[in-house]
């Protein structure tokens, strides 16, 4: 018996296309196929595997996207989320989470968003099997966001991206005129306690912004930009969560974080969110 599309998913297909042959996509008794029937299935935990040619080369594993849950459902990022709620315009049908994880932010901003319906799109198939249950109206897909998105021009009028890889040319092309893209990365500071703690924890690249400012130029224009900063009592566990969702976890030692993270609490939150209007 073929499974039905998940309800999140059913508005996202008139917009999608497939990544082989850019035609349109239909459900066909529960897969997503083009009229040249290439054909897409719908895992069980509701996402739809829209990766083609070959495989991307980075995502996160298994234990990094567990990790993720465990630390975001403690609440800890709250205010976080709360930013992107005032951030992003009132008004919003689509929304597309580029590198979504667990889909905590797309979740909290559709809650904000009553007619919103959110894509959650990522790498990582544990975290896409999150984003598939983060909320009623949050559909999941996989695709690798540095390659083309095989969605329609002008189709979403919000990109959201939150500490995840980013594609300029891509996010310009799938907002509709006057959309908008809201950017979330790590400032300076953020988690300064923790790196210092942990060595071989990833640092935060000095010339971020100058970097982001010169890819989205040619393409956004700049509207507001917030910086936020708080402190996080790191309770029981949460400072191993907190560098188990990093990929620097792959280099710390288990024994040796026992003994630095008691000295990591509290931990500096600091990050920059802006947002750009499409050209
Ligand atoms: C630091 S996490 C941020 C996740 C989420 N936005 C959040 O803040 O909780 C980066 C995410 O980007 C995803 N990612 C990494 N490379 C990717 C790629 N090439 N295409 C799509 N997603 C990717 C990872 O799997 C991971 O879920
Ligand atoms: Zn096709």
């Amino acid at each position: 018996m073929p499974r039905p599309v998940p309800p999140a998913l059913l508005p996202w297909i008139e917009v999608l296309v497939c990544p082989n042959c850019g035609q349109g996509l239909e459900d066909a008794d529960g897969t997503l196929r083009c009229p040249a029937r290439h054909s897409f299935d719908i895992a069980r935990a509701g996402y739809v595997s829209l990766l083609s040619g070959a495989p991307a080369i980075s995502g996160d594993d298994d234990d990094m996207a567990r990790a993720r849950d465990r630390f975001l459902s403690t609440g800890a990022y709250a205010p976080l989320r709360t930013l992107i709620g005032e951030l992003a315009p009132g008004d919003l049908s689509r929304v597309l989470d580029i590198g979504c994880g667990t889909g905590y932010y797309l979740a909290g901003l559709l809650d904000r968003r009553p007619a919103a319906r959110g894509l959650g799109v990522d790498t990582s198939v544990r975290a896409l099997r999150f984003t598939a249950r983060a909320h009623e109206r949050a559909a999941a897909a996989s695709w690798d966001v540095f390659s083309r998105f095989p969605l329609r021009d002008g189709a979403v009028d919000l990109v959201l991206d939150v500490f995840a890889p980013r594609h300029p040319a891509e996010f310009a092309r799938v907002l509709a005129p006057g959309g908008h893209l809201l950017v979330v990365r790590p400032a300076a500071e953020h988690l300064a306690e923790l790196r210092a703690a942990v060595p071989g924890m990833v640092s935060v690249d000095p010339r971020k912004e100058e970097r982001l400012e010169a890819a989205l130029d040619p393409l956004f224009t700049t509207e507001a930009v917030r910086d936020l900063r708080f402190s996080v009592d790191l309770e029981e566990g949460m400072a191993r969560e907190l560098v188990a969702m990093t990929p620097s976890a792959r280099h710390v030692e288990a024994r040796s974080l026992d003994q630095v993270l008691p000295r990591a609490s509290p931990v500096t939150v600091s990050v920059t969110a802006s947002i750009h209007r499409r050209r």
